[in-house]
């Protein structure tokens, strides 16, 4: 009886056996045993970037037959590369690929094969220059996509966002590479990332790595890769005033367009404006003995965070300001105002908490 072959206990073989019994047939990639094409690999790595594989594909297939060479394409007006790439986004990669073209035909030998003068080539990124190096002339670098970061972050349980640690994952995805087979070992750790480690269900049973996978081990793989803390939002200062006359107060129909556009609201500085303590006199409703509550109220919007100090004073005025009215406080709950004016109606205890 013929023994199955024993999966290999070393990481960069048990990789490239999986890769070879389940990489996909992708038009880019040549076959088992042909030469890789440069052109193509160029073209499939530039139309690939920020567009997927499914998006890719019949487009990559179409593009080609109309330039089925790096000198036909450099040939083309640009013109006619813009609207074969229409759908694909981002057009600057259109023309820098019709630049870049216009490049290597001029070259006399063609695409170079170096990682470092692929880089000076219009269009083409570290990731770019890598990937290229690798698959289409085998050199062994190391390309770092989002789907490699994924695999490699969630084999060592690597704690940091992957852009705070670069160095570390190449390191850790190098050592994932078979050197004499430089092309697949970066194709596979893309496919692995892309059909299996997947970032929201990652089929861990199916992984020819999972016997080194340090986050399937703490049984947490979607904890990997660590994001980035969100940017803080940028802090804004304002005053909202509550002018009150027995048991009423004063209310403003806001312009349509803006923040809370439309909508019933206290007098205020504008909202969307970052304004100090010392400007917020002039934005009162009309003059009065104003005071200032001790504690402002504050509210998170989606581009920033403000803190509205919330000002109270009492009159006996006939007439409301222009664009103003008078509201009955017991009514206030109805007047539909948004949660940072109902904040500050609570705060100067116009209604409940
Ligand atoms: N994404 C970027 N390059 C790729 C490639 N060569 N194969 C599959 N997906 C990719």
């Amino acid at each position: 009886m013929i023994k199955p072959r024993a999966r290999s206990t070393k990481p960069a073989e048990a990789l490239l056996a999986w890769y070879d019994a389940e990489r996909r047939d992708l038009p880019w990639r040549a076959r088992r045993g042909e030469a890789p094409d440069p052109y193509r690999v160029w073209l499939s790595e530039i139309m690939l970037q920020q567009t997927t594989v499914a998006t890719v594909k019949d487009r990559y297939v179409a593009f080609l037959s109309r330039w089925p060479t790096v000198e036909q394409l450099a040939g083309a007006p640009l013109d006619d590369v813009l609207a074969q790439w229409a759908g694909l986004g981002y057009y600057a990669r259109a023309r820098n690929l019709h630049a870049c073209a216009r490049e290597v035909a001029g070259a006399s030998g063609g695409f170079p094969r170096e990682e470092a003068a692929l880089r000076r080539l219009p269009g083409v990124g570290p990731y770019t220059a890598a990937a290229i190096a690798a698959i289409a002339f085998d050199q062994p670098c190391v390309a770092v996509d989002g789907n490699v970061e994924r695999v490699v972050a969630r084999l060592h349980a690597i704690d940091k966002p992957p852009r705070k640690v670069a160095p570390l994952i190449r390191e850790k995805a190098a050592a994932l590479a078979t050197p004499s087979r430089a092309g697949d070992s970066v194709q596979a750790l893309m496919e692995l990332g892309a059909l299996v480690c997947m970032p929201k269900n990652p089929d861990c049973p199916a992984c020819p790595l999972s016997f080194i996978c340090a986050a399937r081990r703490l049984g947490a793989p979607l904890d990997y890769p660590a994001r980035p803390p969100k940017p803080q939002k940028p802090r804004r200062r304002g005053a909202i005033f509550i002018l009150r006359r027995g048991d009423e107060a004063l209310l403003r129909r806001l312009p349509p367009k803006g923040l809370f556009g439309g909508m019933n609201a206290f007098p205020s500085t504008p909202l969307t404006q970052d304004v100090p303590a010392a400007a917020f006199a002039g934005f009162a409703p009309c003059a009065a003995r104003w005071r200032a509550l001790e504690q402002p109220v504050t509210h998170v919007f989606t581009h920033f965070a403000l803190e509205a100090t919330v000002f109270v004073a009492h009159t006996r005025a006939k007439f409301a300001p222009s664009d103003c009215r008078w509201a009955a406080r017991a009514n206030l709950d109805k007047e539909g105002l948004p949660t940072l004016m109902r904040k500050a109606a609570a705060r100067a205890g116009l209604v409940d908490a």
